[in-house]
């Protein structure tokens, strides 16, 4: 499972485990994940956030009251961005706090502001692990769904031998790798179009079609939280990227082609949600065209079709196209299926208020020796059932 693109939160508290942090951010680093270090106080007596900063390549925050970060990335827009938050070594006292709902520093802040799973790797001496109000913190924080990486068991700095050594760094990697992986798409890269595309006439004119962009990043995020690596090519619209998604914004049909064909090549899964132009104008002006009283042409020429074109590629992906048909779609969809050499495709009813620009959509899915429907629901769910049945007849 590649950690690449992966946002991860590395909280450090006061303990002498501090020092493995580094081989663990180390670690994560190399495996292409983005690591954002915090460290509590007691966390900075033990190791410097220089150390943290030259092995992640990012700035360690410590402060909650900082008018510098609070400029560049504030700390509820940094508790969004994780994927995960681990926090390790976690002492008594940061485990004590989390549990009690406290926000007295910017780790615990961070926790409390934030939704992204939290993982904490307990280290402490193995009588305070021991200890009725400890066990009693760490039973109401699993309760609320925080996972326990570790502790592990044997000597101590202190001289104890017992439970409460910090887990070794290789090991909480593989954690935070395992803690990824479950999804049905764990390890997959998938490879998304979404939007329109606009094909200029002249300077400030261009044509395009009423694509909002809202299926192809419903999409996207579906994958994402299926557990891929997703890059998405994304015409434009007006659409936030999701989280730990790659997005690669093109204007016409030709960009999306280069892109795409440059990304596809690594891809598992490709999925075309885009409604790409077919057409880009052949006589296009380098001036604003002049309003006259006669009538206008314009010539139109086929655009390549990337579908078709990622569908011929040797040892290509598991190719998914979208069909947007006003009539007749299950006979519009098979063809597709049939004439691109498609793997799977998604037929939806466009037009009257269907499909382009609308939260909600509904799919016929085909696929060469099946098919399945799912009724008009929101984007987001609709996406979800998508990417489970790609992953399912992708398997089989
Ligand atoms: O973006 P929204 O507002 O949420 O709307 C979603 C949607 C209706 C745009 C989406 O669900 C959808 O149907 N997308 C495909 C639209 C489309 O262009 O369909 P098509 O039947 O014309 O094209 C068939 C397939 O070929 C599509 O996967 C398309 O991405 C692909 N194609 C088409 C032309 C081309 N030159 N290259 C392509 O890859």
């Amino acid at each position: 499972m590649s950690l690449a693109q992966k946002h991860i939160l590395l909280g450090i508290s006061g303990g002498i485990a501090a020092y493995k942090t580094a081989t663990l951010a180390r670690l994560l680093s190399k495996a292409g994940a983005t690591v954002k270090v915090v460290m509590t106080k007691g966390g900075q007596a033990f190791i410097t956030p220089l150390t943290f900063q030259a092995l992640t390549g990012e700035p360690v925050l410590t402060e909650l009251l900082d008018p510098e970060h609070e400029a560049a990335m504030g700390h509820i827009e940094l508790a969004r961005w994780a994927d995960l938050i681990v926090i390790a070594p976690a002492s008594a006292n940061v485990i004590a706090r989390l549990a009690s709902g406290r926000a007295d520093d910017l780790l615990t802040t961070l926790c409390l502001a934030s939704d992204s799973p939290l993982a904490l790797a307990p280290a402490m001496n193995q009588q305070m692990w021991s200890q009725a109000t400890t066990t009693d913190n760490i039973a109401s924080l699993k309760e609320r769904g925080v996972m326990m990486f570790g502790p592990a068991e044997g000597d101590q700095a202190c001289g104890d031998v017992g439970l409460g050594r910090m887990r070794e760094p290789q090991d909480l990697f593989t954690d935070i790798e395992n803690h990824f992986n479950t999804g049905v798409l764990a390890g997959q890269k998938v490879l998304v179009t979404a939007g329109p595309t606009r094909e200029p006439i002249d300077p400030v004119r261009f044509l395009t079609n009423r694509s909002s962009g809202k299926m192809g990043f419903a999409v996207a995020r579906a994958a994402v939280e299926a557990g891929a690596t997703v890059t998405l090519v994304a015409g434009p619209v007006h659409q936030d990227t999701p989280r730990s998604v790659k997005r690669i914004n093109v204007e016409t049909a030709e960009e999306m082609y280069q892109a795409v064909m440059t990304e596809a090549q690594d891809s598992d899964i490709f999925i075309a949600t885009a409604a790409v132009g077919d057409y880009r104008i052949a006589n296009k002006k380098d001036h604003k065209i002049k309003k006259t009283d006669g009538k206008l042409h314009l010539d139109l020429e086929l655009n390549k079709d990337i579908l078709a074109s990622v569908a011929q590629l040797d040892a290509g992906p598991f190719t998914v196209g979208f069909a947007a048909e006003t009539r007749d779609m299950e006979h519009y969809a098979r063809d597709k299926l049939v004439r691109k050499k498609l793997d799977m495709i998604a037929a939806n009813p466009v037009g009257n208020g269907k499909g382009f620009d609308q939260p909600d959509n509904s799919l016929h899915v085909y696929w060469p020796d099946g098919e399945q429907e799912f009724p008009v629901m929101h984007k987001g769910k609709l996406a979800r059932h998508l990417i489970d049945t790609i992953a399912q007849i992708k398997a089989s």
